[in-house]
């Protein structure tokens, strides 16, 4: 027997991601035929209410020709539902009940739980876990971000759950890990003998890595204003980017082997601190204008109060190692931005030498984009002479070669990042999870940056929404002679 436990089941994350991946994993017959999968949240449903919206998150999926309605009714039979408040320890053994086969226990059955939920619920869901018998070795767990608000906070969450559970039972997620162009980085540069001898400071001028959303708020008042965009976005998703652009090869593609030198990168990056703050980070809040043609409200007036809450965070970081020695890594996220994009840009030097001289037109160096969102491609841009005759000296223009997902392997469907990420934790591979050790590195260079803050009274600076953040931003690459890639 095989069960699913889902926390937070009624959530927005359930209902759009991790139902949505479950029933994907079920059509592509990869979840055990007798797997069980019990929701859990506050609100008090029952088992055909559970369905009934389940049915309503899976609708626009199967509409996009994903299994058909057929398929959707098997996985929703497999749906079950036990109302719980974490809190109340008294409700986990009705959990365990519904979770684990009648026949043989608990501890017969391989268990995997996913918590998404507040993470001020970790710790009593835990002890209420540990309580029904439901933390031991057949049993993951699952851990949804935001896991605490700083070092401190995360160290104590990271205790909490290392009372009850090992660290090899614990997956720490982090979405961006499931996107395949993020897997597809990996291949890029271990699986291609062109890029690792150009894949250093002797080659790579900089490296820019953006994550741009058009969207505001969401509804998510609280959690946002209490987070912002540097806890949000650059303490997981972004320096994860970072640590998969810029580490030295594993010795095999085992999660122990990456994750040891994901680590080394984040102990290397150089400090942002008071010193630094001012020059190397950038901070903004978007302020009313329009976003896809559409008028949209400023950050304050959206949240009803003032603020100073950042939603755009730039930052030009480093790591500090033979390899980078000199590399500017620009990160920069926001909300309300120009346009959706992720992406990492590698950009190269200058050729050592122009034998074509001054004279020639055109000539830019290499760049190799890859696009995250809302395409996933990987571009190389290479110099080419622009056709024609000439009377001496030729003029050039950048030609990009593709490798787009969409062309390459057109009859491969397009996945949501859950799908991996949930198969991975029901099958128990950790190579694309992030160990405590990545976590508290992670939270240590935040907090670094937010004490800089601190100490400067650095205060978010406006920018119009639909732009690409405060100008400050555009300055603090262009000061290195580079520019946005936008
Ligand atoms: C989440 C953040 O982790 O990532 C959100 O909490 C953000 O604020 C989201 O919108 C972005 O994810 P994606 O996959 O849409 O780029």
């Amino acid at each position: 027997m095989t069960a699913v436990l889902l926390f937070g089941a009624t959530g927005d994350l359930s209902r759009r991601m991790l139902l949505p991946s479950l029933y994907g994993l079920s059509v592509d017959g990869l979840l055990p035929p007798d797997v069980r999968i019990v929701g859990t949240a506050r609100s008090k449903l029952d088992d055909e209410a559970f369905r009934a919206m389940a049915a309503e998150a899976l609708a626009p999926y199967i509409a996009n020709g994903l299994g058909d309605q057929a398929k959707a009714d098997a996985f929703l039979k497999q749906l079950a539902y036990v109302p719980l408040d974490a809190t109340d320890m008294s409700g986990y053994q009705r959990l365990a009940d519904a979770t684990c086969a009648a026949d043989g226990g608990c501890e017969s059955q391989s268990i995997s739980i996913f918590l998404s939920t507040a993470p001020s619920l970790f710790k009593p869901t835990i002890e209420g876990l540990a309580g029904a018998g439901l933390t031991g070795p057949n049993v993951r767990i699952g851990l949804e971000k935001p896991l605490g608000t700083d070092l401190g906070s995360s160290a104590e969450i990271n205790d909490a759950v290392a009372a009850a559970f090992s660290e090899s039972q614990i997956f720490r997620i982090d979405h961006y890990l499931g996107k395949e162009t993020v897997q597809n980085l990996m291949a890029l540069r271990f699986a291609n003998v062109m890029f690792e001898p150009l894949w250093r400071s002797e080659w790579i001028s900089h490296v820019q890595i953006t994550v741009a959303e058009t969207v505001g708020l969401e509804g998510r008042v609280d959690f946002y204003d209490g987070a912002g965009a540097l806890r949000d976005m650059v303490q997981n998703h972004m320096l994860q980017l970072l640590a998969l652009v810029a580490m030295e090869p594993p010795g095999h593609f085992s999660a122990s082997a990456i994750r040891d030198e994901k680590v080394k990168v984040l102990h290397a990056l150089r400090p942002i601190d008071g010193r630094t703050a001012a020059s190397h980070s950038v901070t903004g809040q978007y302020a009313a204008g329009a976003v896809g043609g559409q008028p949209v409200k400023g950050y304050a007036e959206e949240l009803g109060r003032p603020s100073s809450t950042e939603t755009f965070v730039a930052l030009k970081a480093h790591v500090d190692n033979w390899r980078w020695k000199g590399v500017p890594f620009y990160l920069r996220t926001g909300k309300r931005l120009g346009a959706r994009k992720s992406e990492i840009l590698i950009a190269f030097k200058d050729v050592p030498y122009n034998i074509f001289g001054e004279g020639v037109k055109g000539m830019q160096p290499n760049r190799l984009l890859i696009s995250l969102q809302p395409q996933e491609n990987i571009q190389l841009q290479l110099m080419s002479k622009v056709p024609g005759l000439s009377r001496g000296g030729i003029s050039m223009r950048p030609v990009a070669l593709d490798i787009g997902r969409k062309d390459a392997f057109a009859d491969t469907r397009r996945r949501i990042a859950y799908e991996q990420l949930l198969l991975d934790l029901i099958e128990g591979r950790q190579t694309l999870f992030v160990r405590r050790d990545e976590v508290e590195a992670q939270w240590a260079f935040i907090d670094g940056i937010r004490k800089g803050w601190a100490e400067n009274g650095m205060e978010p600076r406006p920018y119009t929404a639909g732009s690409w953040g405060p100008s400050a931003a555009i300055a603090l690459i262009e000061r290195d002679n580079a520019s946005w890639n936008d």
